[in-house]
């Protein structure tokens, strides 16, 4: 007899096949030396924090400034708060009625943390949110957190949003639809228009149901865009939206754990919101973020690795992979790559990689059969040598 409760005993059966991959990478560099390995299974930044950042820290740690280690308002340091709101202002002010201000920034232990506080405070038991395929299945666990369900929509061609998918899926249960730009595992940045689309179907929908539908987003990846490309803002586009977002991925410090979470100073009874996803903070355990890091990063809003060393891997990827014959939608954004196994089957596909030694993650794992993600979290040298592992593979796919 299990002592752990149904819920748990179900999820950790199903525990992630990206930490499976992780730790298979772990066993394979452990045998075969860590050059013979090429582990494109998890999204786990290897280029190292700028320099500024261990400046940053230590300054802080030097100034041993009163208080600094203590609690503070669930919420975050409220100078904290403030500077991200300018940041905010500066970067996704335009086309808004109200300025951002420190009370609508929570914050939050990453982009995970932000995400589960934003979701605790709207929805309610049985309530679902629609989110579009492929998608970062952590989502469930989350919905599920909170007595909800992840309800998925299809995507667009070339994994574009597919408005007439989510319009299908939104019903009087609907209480949010969760988004992800630059995207995990597709790379994809939802162009401006195509969000302004999105905000007119929730509010016709939102009337519809009586009551309104929050957009969520998830932008843990806003910084790391390419061929020039700027992440356009969901904030303009639909008064009900709230971001969650964090520091792990364009500054490196995942294990830092640090984000935020903000929401739209257009949206009616913000307050309400901000109070309810402060109390989430505290009473889901987390508190509030890490002190030393909220001081820390709130001086370097503006800071981030080289985006240009992951634009270069890109590169090397897509075009490598294109030459031999792979079918991909190039990315955009993130650090991902997407694309259609060769094999009807991804998992097969998969372990026709693993023969290789390449390490990738089935679309099964991101809700989409037919497809493998490649994280791009390796040295340019590492991506090049990988490549006739990916020939060999799809030659042995086409038999
Ligand atoms: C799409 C997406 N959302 C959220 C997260 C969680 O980010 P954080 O580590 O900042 O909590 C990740 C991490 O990989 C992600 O890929």
């Amino acid at each position: 007899m299990t002592i752990i409760s149904r819920k748990m005993t179900t999820a950790t059966a199903g525990a992630s096949l990206v930490r499976k991959m992780f730790e298979e990478g772990a066993r394979l560099r452990a045998s075969l030396g860590p050059d013979k390995v090429f582990d494109f299974s998890i999204g786990n930044p290897d280029l190292p924090p700028p320099p500024v950042f261990q400046k940053t820290l230590a300054r802080l740690v030097a100034e041993a400034r009163p208080g600094a280690h203590g609690y503070m308002p669930n919420s975050g340091w409220p100078e904290v708060r403030a500077k991200v709101a300018a940041h905010l202002n500066r970067t996704e002010g335009a086309g808004l009625k109200n300025p951002f201000t420190a009370d609508q920034v929570i914050m939050t232990v990453g982009a995970a943390g932000a995400l589960n506080i934003i979701l605790k405070a709207i929805l309610d038991p049985g309530d679902e949110v629609v989110t579009p395929r492929p998608y970062f299945m952590e989502y469930n666990y989350y919905a599920d957190n909170h007595g909800a369900a992840i309800v998925p929509a299809e995507p667009g061609p070339a994994f574009r949003l597919n408005l007439e998918s989510i319009a299908e899926k939104i019903g009087p249960k609907t209480r949010a639809v969760l988004i992800n730009s630059p995207h995990n595992p597709t790379g994809v940045i939802y162009r401006a228009e195509e969000l302004a689309a999105l905000g007119r179907l929730l509010t016709s929908a939102g009337q519809r149901h009586g009551r309104p539908i929050f957009l969520v987003s998830d932008e843990p990846y806003r910084k790391l865009a390419y061929d020039g490309l700027k992440v356009p803002s969901v904030f303009a586009a639909y008064p009900y939206s709230v971001i969650g977002t964090s520091f792990s991925k364009d500054m490196s410090v995942p294990g830092e754990r640090i984000g935020y979470a903000a929401i739209n100073p257009d949206l009616p009874d913000h307050q309400s919101l901000f109070n309810a996803m402060a109390l989430a903070n505290r009473i889901l355990g987390f508190v509030n973020a890490p002190s030393l890091m909220q001081l820390a990063l709130a001086d370097l809003l503006e800071e981030s690795v080289d985006i240009g060393l992951y634009e270069q891997r890109r590169n090397i990827l897509a075009d490598g992979l294109a030459g031999l014959g792979y079918q991909l939608t190039r990315p955009e954004g993130a650090f991902y790559l997407f694309p259609r196994s060769p094999l009807a089957n991804d998992d097969d596909f998969v372990n026709l990689l693993k023969e290789e030694n390449i390490l990738t993650v089935p679309g099964r794992g991101f809700s989409l059969p037919g497809y493998f993600r490649i994280c791009y979290c390796l040295p340019p040298d590492m991506i090049k040598n990988s490549l006739p592992g990916f020939a060999r593979a799809l030659a042995k796919a086409k038999g």
